[in-house]
């Protein structure tokens, strides 16, 4: 099938790196003379038909951009059917033919119940922070987070060291350890606090005492969010009242999401980008460009829809075992 027009739009949460993959899109699209149309904040403004024309100079200047040009949200309504029904009467209203996905799992799953439900050619693109979608190895933004919070810790480590303090840093990610694991080895972190674990707090204060007797002047636990963020200060309360041991808190948040994409986000993007092109013009839907091996490749849409850990948690060991 030989598409003469498709469309674009970002769902969930933004990162660093979407424009690299908006432009490799449009720019790649263009160069075969299928036209483009970007879909303005995700699902949502499908239905409400927040349409904009795409052309080479829309995506100019976009590509050390962070956030997302054509801008996301998240959509409950298109969790119905009536909504995807509704979804795919615009798009061929606007005579769209396909649509290029940019997001994480939940955004597969809408763009899966699109082709399963009404054949609607879609392709996705991983983006997503959290690096935590299955059949990828690797999600568009994950470098250029894990890079912001490692700024963030080293500059909370100057001042845990000149105080001789114990901080409490949680990073994003949901229930996904990715970035908390990264961060924590990057960052000769004292430990690391996975999603799901159950916090034993004896044992981060046997750690800080065992550290501070050999010298040791500040100690930084990286928590990892969870399901909701603010777990830090729980965790706080419970290591004041049962151990009487003060820690600062520092929550970074949205941080983590903005600035300029990293080189590998950078180039990752901008090959997925154009692969998810090439992809439609061979028929190759639905399906999603994912790292495999350090390689960009496609792979069916199937293998992408639910969540996993891409970072193994030995990487808690090895942060432990390094900074003891
Ligand atoms: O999924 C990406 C992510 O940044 C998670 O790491 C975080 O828990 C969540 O989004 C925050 O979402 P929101 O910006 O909607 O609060």
């Amino acid at each position: 099938m030989a598409f003469s027009h498709i469309g674009i739009l970002c769902s969930g949460g933004d990162s660093p790196g979407m424009n690299c993959a908006i432009r490799a899109v449009v720019r790649t699209a263009l160069f075969h003379g299928i036209q483009v149309t970007g879909i303005k904040r995700g699902y949502a403004g499908l239905l409400r038909g927040e349409f904009m024309p795409m052309n080479l100079s829309s995506v100019g200047n976009i590509i050390q951009r962070g956030g997302t040009i054509l801008q996301t949200s998240r959509s409950p309504e298109f969790m119905k059917p009536t909504f995807r029904k509704k979804a795919v009467d615009i798009l061929k209203a606007q005579k769209i033919e396909a649509l290029v996905v940019i997001g994480g799992d939940g955004s597969f799953n809408g763009a899966k119940l699109l082709w399963d439900e009404h054949q609607f050619p879609v392709i996705g693109i991983p983006g997503t922070i959290d690096n935590d979608i299955s059949g990828t190895e690797y999600t568009i933004g994950f470098d250029t987070a894990v890079q912001t919070a490692i700024e963030a810790v080293d500059r909370i480590r100057d001042t845990a060291h000149s105080h001789a303090r114990t901080f409490l840093v949680e990073v994003m990610g949901r229930n996904s350890a990715a970035i908390a694991l990264k961060v924590g080895v990057c960052t000769g972190a004292e430990n690391v606090l996975l999603p799901h674990e159950k916090v034993d707090h004896k044992k981060i204060v046997d750690d800080v005492q065992r550290g501070m007797a050999r010298g040791k002047d500040s100690s930084i636990i990286i928590v990892a969010e969870g399901p909701t963020s603010g777990r830090s200060y729980e965790i706080q309360q419970i290591l004041k009242d049962m151990y009487h041991m003060d820690t600062h808190v520092v929550i970074l948040g949205h941080i983590q999401r903005g600035g300029s994409p990293e080189s590998n986000d950078r180039f990752i993007a901008s090959q997925m980008g154009n692969l998810a092109v090439e992809a439609l013009r061979s028929d190759n839907f639905p399906s999603v460009t994912v790292v495999r091996s350090g390689k960009v490749l496609m792979a069916p849409l199937n293998e992408c829809v639910t969540k996993a850990d891409n970072n193994l948690v030995e990487y808690k060991t090895l942060a432990q075992t390094l900074s003891i």
